[in-house]
Formats: structure tokens, sequence, C-alpha cells
């Protein structure tokens, strides 16, 4: 098969950043996707319905067509009226949890979530999604076992406690997370990225630190790798579409505390495509990319199309921006698909 036309994806998990990054970066998403679900981790984080619409507004200034899907960043300040003004707007599709500190900037995440079951009961009463960055933030925990250890000591009881709750455990990086998603009820998903289905820890450790494949959650064995991918293109609809397309500055990410994040969002559905076919799961790609994760949002699926012709395809080695230079994920190496809108 040399061309596929499938429904215009959504990117169900996506950092935007604000102004000229953001001019730069919502370029390359809007080819290729409809909508996409926006994260609130910005320098002042969108931790209200206020601040979610201006957020709102200013991504809507440099795009067209695209639709933003707002999240609000989760706070002890959301209230229970909060909480029904936000599932009212339909600009705002749910609420993401970042462990404080896990990763960039989450330093006003939530310190203890046991203390915060308040407001899942509420986002389980007007049916919220809640987003979980899925990971533990303590010093005495391996980094490579802070997503298993998640789910053992706190989402596992979520889950339970909250069996109404959707939640989509975002970035899963783990065969463990695999499992969980796999075995839990149809109100939980996963966002997979192209970054943890192509790369393992070799990937980012041997023949020198390679500083663009640095993300969190970091890059787990080959066996865990293995697992994402099969999660990916099985078919099963909890599992779908996010990238997790995080710019940085080339010099934040080659620095001697370089950031967390690896860029995807210029060829982002291209490297889908390119996986899937080398799995012989091209069949499986439109729902993965399309239906999966706006089935579980309550959204319409889109009506518009995207082509994608089976033809080599360089990535850029590097983006300019008026903010400074940005360095994609697999940066000058060739990819067998391209995407043109239909
Ligand atoms: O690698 C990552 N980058 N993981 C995250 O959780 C956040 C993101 C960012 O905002 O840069
Ligand atoms: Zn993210």
């Amino acid at each position: 098969m040399n061309e596929l036309i499938i429904t215009k994806p959504d990117d169900m998990h996506l950092h935007l950043r604000q102004g000229e990054l953001l001019k730069t970066v919502i370029k390359d998403t809007e080819k290729q996707f409809a909508r996409a679900v926006v994260m609130p981790n910005l320098n002042n984080p969108v931790m209200n319905v206020t601040l979610a619409e201006d957020y709102y507004n200013e991504i809507k200034q440099s795009c067209s067509v695209f639709e933003p899907l707002m999240t609000l960043y989760f706070t002890d300040q959301l209230t229970e009226q909060e909480i029904k003004k936000a599932s009212a707007s339909p600009k705002i599709i749910g609420i993401k949890l970042y462990p404080a500190g896990v990763t960039t900037n989450s330093s006003h995440g939530v310190k203890s979530i046991k203390d915060h079951y308040h407001i899942f009961e509420k986002m389980e009463k007007y049916d919220l999604p809640l987003l979980i960055h899925g990971e533990v933030n303590d010093k005495n925990i391996d980094v490579f076992d802070r997503e298993k250890v998640f789910i053992d000591n706190y989402l596992s009881e979520i889950t339970s406690l909250f069996p109404s709750l959707r939640i989509v455990f975002e970035h899963i990086s783990t065969k463990d997370a695999v499992s969980f998603v796999s075995q839990s009820s149809e109100k939980i998903a996963a966002t997979i990225t192209p970054h943890h289905i192509l790369m393992n820890r070799n990937d980012l450790l041997v023949g020198g630190i390679k500083p663009h494949n640095y993300c969190l959650p970091v890059l787990k064995r080959k066996i865990h790798q293995e697992a994402v991918l099969n999660a990916a293109i099985s078919g099963n609809a909890k599992f779908f579409l996010g990238t997790d397309s995080a710019p940085h500055l080339k010099y934040e990410k080659e620095s001697a505390c370089g950031c967390a994040g690896v860029y995807s969002a210029s060829n982002a559905i291209e490297l889908y495509a390119d996986i899937f076919e080398k799995n012989n799961a091209l069949d499986k790609l439109e729902g993965f990319s399309s239906f999966y994760g706006a089935d579980f949002y309550n959204l319409p699926r889109n009506k518009s199309k995207l082509k994608l012709i089976k033809q080599q395809n360089k990535i850029l080695e590097s983006i300019p921006s008026e903010a400074g230079e940005i360095i994609p994920f697999m940066a000058g190496k060739i990819i067998q698909w391209q995407s043109f809108d239909d």
C-alpha cells in the first residue's frame, strides 16, 4: 500500500508553550491534526477556566481550523464550582495532574495525592476526565521504577475508589502500565508517544549521551518498549495517539542540566505510519490516531481527511523559530511516509 487516506487525526497530548515558540510549533501540529489536547504546564500554569480561555485565545490567534482542547492544571485550589464550570465549557476537556516536581514546570503540582481525593470525587461527579503524569517524584525511588511505583501506590487505589472517573494514563512507558490499562475498566485509557515506541534507554545512553532523546517518563528497557509498541498496534481502543511533543530550545537540551522533552510534532503522524507499517498494522493506524481518543473523550470523530503517501521523507536537522532553534525528534533521519492535507 503506497497511499493511505485516513480521518484527520487528533493528538491527545501536546505541549504548545506560548509566544514565539507557540507560533512556530502550532504550524507543525495543524498540518497533520484537527485537534489536540493542550497541556497546561506553562511557566504560569493554567489553573482555572479563565486562564484556560485566555490560553485558548492565544493559540487560536496563531492557527486557522485547528481546535485546541484545553486542560486545567490540577491544584488544591480546584473548587467544586470550578470543576463544574470546566465540565460545562466546550473548550475544556479535562484536568492534568502532575505530582509536584516530576517534570517540566510541575513545581505547582500535587505534593500528596491522597489529600486530594475530594477533588477526584467532584471530577467523577461532573464526568470531567483526569489526565495523569503517572510517575512518583521520590528521591528514594529509582527513576526507571517511578511509573510502576505510581501504579502500585496510587493509580490502583484511585481507579478502585473512583470507578466512574475517566482517567488517561499519559505517555505510558512500561509493560506494567500496558497491563494495568489493559486490565482496567473502560474508564481507563492511555496515550502512547512515538518516542516511547521507537526508542529504549540505549538510545539515550549508549555511545554518548543523547540529550534530544531525554524525556519523562525516561526511556526504559527494550522489553518495555516492545510492550508499548504492541499496545499501540493492538487495535485495543484503550490505547491512542498522544505525542507528548514538547519543544525546548536547542541550548536548553544541550546543557549540563538538560530539559526533558522530545519535539516530534513536525513529523508525528508520519512517524506513527512508519511504525504501523513496519509492524504490519497499517490497518490499525486510523483507529489509534483518529477514533479511539475522540471516542474516549466523547468528541465527534473528525470529518476532514489526511492523505499519507509512501515516499522518502527527510526529517529536518533543525527548526528555526523567533525564540531560537528547535531540534526535532530523529533530526536528519529518513522515514518512509509523508502526509498531505486531503
Ligand atoms: O519529556 C517531557 N516533557 N515530559 C513531560 O512530562 C513534560 C514535557 C515538557 O513539558 O517539556
Ligand atoms: Zn506531556
